[in-house]
């Protein structure tokens, strides 16, 4: 029967830790399935409303998100990519098969300035990832050079007859993409001498390097980071991670996006809450190798990835996403904002119709899932000063397994006001929330929250506000955070 969980979240508000970088809010876009051709791009003779062959529908509602950070063009792909297959009159380009993804006909008409263009319309930072898996470091330094020179050579000159005069700005750098597999089945000794090599000669105008982020491990491995922090000394800025949650933890039947049970849900939770023990021990291994803190953790691969829907191109790797999805992305977040001081960027994968995204498109049509929804509610987060807060809830368990039934976030906005998120993981049980707070707090607590009747609630086209945050009221003494749900909430 239904309970109520008794929960306290204590906290100094006078404390700080350390800044939520705004790219942890960072997203992923792959040349894959309909992730950029027609979910963002429909080109600009399309008879769909667009801005230099970017949907407006889309942009709009990414910008309203506040997208900080967008990774590009893979992934998988990224090993494959060859950057002046992307550049010049459009049908020059040439028509590649994308191996990795559907075996699809890429026709390369988004590429480099079509990224920028991109990023601009939504107002965000770019992380390009380098081919350094099928690619040479001769082929990696000009692309660096086309992109960032300011200087009269031929390269530079070819990207301001492509339409672009001033150079652009690069934040993030990617030197392959999982080297332990598609990225080329590497060890990560051998991969960490080809970083050095293909490092060297990445050469910018001053001031202009991006961060350079070294490929990394994924899910429980730590050996990757371990190798990568001794032996790189030079070049590079932070290792990434990836970690992905398949309910039923294989990938022959990693399960239904909306068909479960709660049985499949707590799985869900349960497999997204391992992130906590993954980042630690890798944090712990930084923490050796590097205890001045100067090389970042990033996730820049996360996310649920269940079964394609039936019906569909298998890798084009569509699902549907739910209320469990919403409280997966809160969830990780949370975990995100508490590792903060390395975790200083993160892409979930990925930002339109692949795996847990934030918007699906048919046609002309689009919804916002309730992925989105999250990270609306959670912008607050975006550069603003993490509070150390302790929360005291009790498990969330199922046979031998237990996830807290609650987790949550602090921090002062960089409006001024402090903001709380709560997530209550346990679909059955709401929680009574007590608020032992130093520092001030309204009378009157107002924030967003998200939640649904049931577990599967989803936005589909023909009822697309089904799962969207609706106004939440409070008083501090009188807290209750319903079952499944998720409260952002302003604490003064
Ligand atoms: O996001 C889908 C794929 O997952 C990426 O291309 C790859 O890096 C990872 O295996």
């Amino acid at each position: 029967g239904a309970a109520t969980h008794q929960v306290t979240v204590s906290a100094d508000l006078s404390q700080q830790g350390p800044v939520i970088n705004k790219d942890i809010y960072g997203q992923f876009a792959e040349h894959l399935g309909r992730g950029i051709y027609e979910g963002l791009w429909v080109g600009p003779d399309s008879s769909i409303p667009n801005t230099k062959g970017f949907r407006n529908d889309v942009i709009e509602a990414l910008k309203a998100m506040e997208v900080p950070l967008v990774r590009w063009p893979g992934g998988c792909f990224a090993d494959e990519y060859h950057w002046r297959d992307g550049i010049g009159p459009k049908d020059e380009r040439p028509v590649k098969v994308n191996t990795h993804w559907g075996g699809v006909e890429e026709t390369n008409a988004v590429g480099t300035h079509e990224f920028f263009d991109l990023a601009e319309l939504l107002g965000a930072e770019v992380y390009i990832n380098g081919n350094l898996g099928s690619g040479t470091v001769r082929e990696m330094a000009e692309w660096m050079e086309y992109m960032t020179s300011d200087k009269n050579s031929t390269l530079a000159n070819q990207r301001r007859a492509n339409g672009r005069e001033k150079p652009w700005d690069i934040k993030y750098f990617g030197i392959g993409n999982e080297s332990w597999g598609c990225g080329g089945h590497m060890e990560p000794d051998y991969y960490t001498d080809l970083y050095r090599q293909y490092a060297t000669f990445l050469k910018t105008p001053p001031g202009k390097k991006p961060l350079l982020v070294g490929s990394g491990g994924h899910t429980e491995d730590t050996q990757w980071t371990d190798v990568l922090s001794k032996n790189i000394e030079r070049d590079m800025d932070g290792i990434s991670y990836h970690f992905y949650t398949l309910p039923n933890d294989e990938w022959e039947t990693k399960g239904h996006a909306t068909k479960f049970d709660e049985k499949m849900w707590f799985a869900t939770l349960e497999r997204t809450y391992r992130m906590d023990e993954y980042l630690k021990n890798n944090i712990a291994i930084l923490d050796k190798n590097d205890p001045e803190g100067e090389l970042g953790f990033y996730v820049d691969e996360w996310g649920t990835w269940y079964d394609a829907e039936e019906g569909r191109e298998p890798g084009f790797l569509y699902q549907q996403n739910t209320l469990r999805d919403a409280v997966v992305a809160a969830v990780n977040l949370n975990l995100f904002h508490a590792y903060a001081k390395r975790v200083h960027m993160t892409n979930i994968a990925q930002m339109v119709n692949v795996l847990q995204a934030m918007i699906l498109t048919d046609g002309p049509e689009m919804l916002k899932t309730p992925t989105y929804h999250i990270y609306d509610m959670y912008s607050v987060f975006q550069d603003a000063t993490s509070i150390p807060l302790t929360l005291e809830a009790p498990d969330y368990a199922m046979g031998d397994k237990a996830v807290p039934a609650v987790t949550g976030s602090l921090a002062k906005g960089k409006d001024g006001r402090t903001y709380l998120a709560l997530v209550n993981l346990d679909p059955n049980n709401s929680a009574s929330i007590k608020l032992d707070v130093s520092g001030g707090l309204d009378k009157t607590l107002k924030g967003e929250i998200l939640t649904a009747e049931k577990m599967t609630a989803k936005n589909t086209f023909d009822d697309k506000d089904a799962v969207t945050p609706k106004a939440f009221k409070t008083t501090a003494d009188d807290f209750t955070l319903p079952a499944k749900s998720i409260v952002v909430v302003a604490l003064n």
